[in-house]
């Protein structure tokens, strides 16, 4: 048993995905949440530079005494796995929960891959995949504008910007003739209706955002790191930029308004 908090980051808020399952599945326990704010996106960067924010923002969590560290983040997954494993609390992320969910989930052996240009430049997702099983047919997307269209808030259906890029991006894995889309950076999902009615209903999403805080609750208990009772006090939130913007977009991903303190950080001093 372990009373202390989960901590999760992301380069902003898309890891907030990960956050709304935490919040259903484990509704006992206390999350310390980090959003990169002030640097996002990470995924049109170098490897060097996401390194050295990802690193910065695992001592961030570190210091704030956190269980367990949460990367919801398709990028820093893809780039940080070796820092995340050196860290000496239990460190999960996106990767290995998706892949599994993807393999159990396609009948045709075809799944697709959207992510940001670094996750699919490193091909991880692909690994893990051709882990579980090497006849599966991957097909990969690089979507870097749907970072910005998400933080941005242009995230429904209506959305004809968002629609049109959808489109543009999606076309080439649609043909392919996929029937699982891993959604594999955790900004995704907001745009997820305009992601099927591009692609298909007969094609399944997976969330990378959710399959993470599954994996979450598969290490904890296995750690035994659950907390045994409700937390009096309640989840903590810090960004790296403007707290007042964070309120809006936050209520997007978490499909109900911010109850905790939201703080800001300079996350250069870690
Ligand atoms: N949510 C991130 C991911 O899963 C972010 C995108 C970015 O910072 O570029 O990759």
């Amino acid at each position: 048993m372990d009373n202390r908090p989960i901590g999760v980051f992301d380069s902003g808020l898309g890891g907030l995905t990960a956050v709304k399952e935490l919040m259903r599945i484990l509704p006992n326990e206390r999350i310390l949440y980090f959003g990169d704010t002030g640097r996002v996106p990470y995924g049109t960067r170098s490897r060097d530079t996401i390194l050295r924010y990802s690193k910065q923002d695992m001592r961030f969590l570190l210091k704030h005494n956190v269980k367990a560290v949460l990367a919801a983040c398709g990028t820093v997954s893809s780039t940080a796995k070796a820092e995340g494993d050196r860290l000496p609390v239990p460190y999960i992320d996106v990767l290995r929960p998706t892949a599994r969910a993807a393999v159990n989930q396609t009948k045709n052996k075809k799944i697709g891959i959207i992510g940001t240009s670094a996750t699919i430049a490193s091909g991880s997702y692909r690994r893990e995949i051709l882990m579980i099983d090497p006849e599966i047919e991957v097909y990969e997307q690089a979507c870097p504008l749907f970072v910005s269209l998400v933080e941005n808030g242009f995230v429904t259906p209506q959305d004809e910007v968002t629609r049109l890029v959808a489109e543009r991006y999606l076309a080439a894995i649609r043909e392919k003739g996929v029937d699982t889309l891993i959604l594999g950076c955790t900004h995704f999902p907001i745009i997820s209706a305009t992601i099927r009615s591009v692609m298909g209903r007969h094609v399944q999403l997976i969330d990378a955002g959710r399959e993470a805080a599954l994996g979450c609750l598969e290490v904890l208990k296995a750690a035994d790191l659950l907390c045994d009772a409700e937390q009096e006090s309640e989840h903590q939130y810090f960004v790296s930029d403007d707290t007042q913007s964070f309120y809006h977009v936050a209520e997007l991903f978490l499909g109900q308004s911010v109850r905790g303190k939201v703080e800001r950080i300079d996350i250069e001093n870690y």
